[in-house]
């Protein structure tokens, strides 16, 4: 008998991470010689989901269709993380055997299952809703302990019992969600809370738009399908948005500093507005959008590792390098292999490695 789906409804940064689930298991399906999760696959199989549906921004939907349309895979690619942050794990485990690992924002991650050596004690991360489906979905095995409460309240640290060995923790994908000031924050109560110890985590730059990459990286006639793409899905949106989604889409269109403004409110007069728009101009337009469903935050972006030491002495950085660094691109077709290297060109989004 086919055992019955997990039903899983999230909202906010929550729901992002099934995304970051599904990259990984389609990225184990497509490309196992770079990375394998089968956990992921089976993860995936179990959830009751439809990703295509994301009410709290719309227009990830968007960019996601667009990707499916031009095969250009770039939610599989950023999970390729994960293959970095294991050899991280790896290397800190093979000489504290039996350290503490803590995934920050865990959602459905499965790497302690990739890099268990049996000593380890490993804690998983994340809000209450989301730590119930993990365990709904994945009861906790031995050494495995599961934490249901917000990264910024500093009552989780004190759950790290198994200290002697050293501290390591990962966290893929939270931080770019944040306002500096709440970043700062929790580098904050690291430092006063595991001396000694060590994080790895991947940060975005302010370059690091995707939607802008892809329209750099694209051929001038995979680019028409993305402008053609792109009004087509927001007409769409805009016959199912409610009142007050497209209320926010205009007063955002209004803070634009663009040469042109559409005339009226009303969607015949977006769409020949924006089939005015310049590349680059449509590309700053994608922005503002993202921003603006995201509730209006500017999200932390960072550079450089040492912005994080100058705000904490108490940080020293150990390691920084593009997301995409040392990854074998032979299996891997053009335009995919052209997205890596223009990420990492740009150090559009790193990971960094800090010891506290
Ligand atoms: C993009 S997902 C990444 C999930 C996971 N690290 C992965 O790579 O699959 C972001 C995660 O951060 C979690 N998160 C957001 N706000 C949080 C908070 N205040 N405290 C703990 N976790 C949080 C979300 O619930 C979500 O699981």
């Amino acid at each position: 008998m086919q055992q019955d789906k997990v039903k899983v409804q999230l909202s906010g940064i929550s729901q992002t991470m099934l995304g970051c689930l599904w990259g990984r298991a389609q990225l184990s399906k497509r490309y196992s010689s770079l990375f394998y999760d089968e956990k992921a696959i089976e993860l995936v199989e179990k959830i009751d989901y439809d990703l295509s549906t994301s009410d709290d921004e719309p227009f990830q939907d968007i960019r996601r269709s667009i990707s499916h349309k031009l095969n250009l895979p770039e939610f599989g690619l950023f999970t390729l993380r994960a293959r970095q942050f294991d050899e991280k794990v790896k290397t800190y485990i093979e000489e504290h055997p039996r350290a503490s690992v803590v995934n920050i924002g865990a959602g459905l991650d499965t790497t302690f299952y990739r890099v268990d050596n049996g000593l380890i004690h490993w804690y998983d991360l994340d809000l209450p809703a989301v730590i119930d489906i993990r365990r709904r979905l994945l009861p906790e095995p031995d050494r495995v302990t599961y934490i249901a409460r917000s990264v910024f309240d500093p009552s989780w640290c004190k759950d790290i019992s198994y200290t002697e060995d050293g501290v390591f923790m990962i966290a893929g994908g939270v931080f770019h969600f944040f306002e500096e000031a709440q970043v700062k924050q929790f580098f904050s109560m690291l430092a006063d809370n595991f001396h000694g110890g060590e994080i790895v985590f991947n940060v975005l730059s302010r370059s690091g738009d995707s939607f802008g990459a892809w329209m750099d990286i694209v051929s001038p006639e995979q680019r028409d399908v993305i402008r053609t793409e792109l009004v087509d899905a927001i007409k769409d949106w805009w016959k199912r948005a409610p009142q007050g989604q497209k209320e926010k889409l205009n007063d955002m269109i209004a803070t634009l500093e663009l040469p042109k403004k559409p005339k009226g409110k009303a969607w015949s007069d977006l769409e020949a507005w924006w089939n005015q728009l310049s590349d680059k101009e449509m590309t700053e337009v994608m922005r503002g959008f993202r921003r603006s469903f995201r509730g209006g935050v500017d999200v932390w972006e960072v550079e450089d590792a040492h912005e994080i030491t100058k705000w904490d002495g108490r940080f020293t950085v150990i390691d920084q390098f593009p997301i995409f660094k040392n990854i074998p691109r032979d299996s891997l077709d053009a335009n995919m292999r052209r997205f890596m290297d223009y990420s990492d060109e740009r150090a559009r989004s790193s990971i960094i490695h800090l010891r506290v």
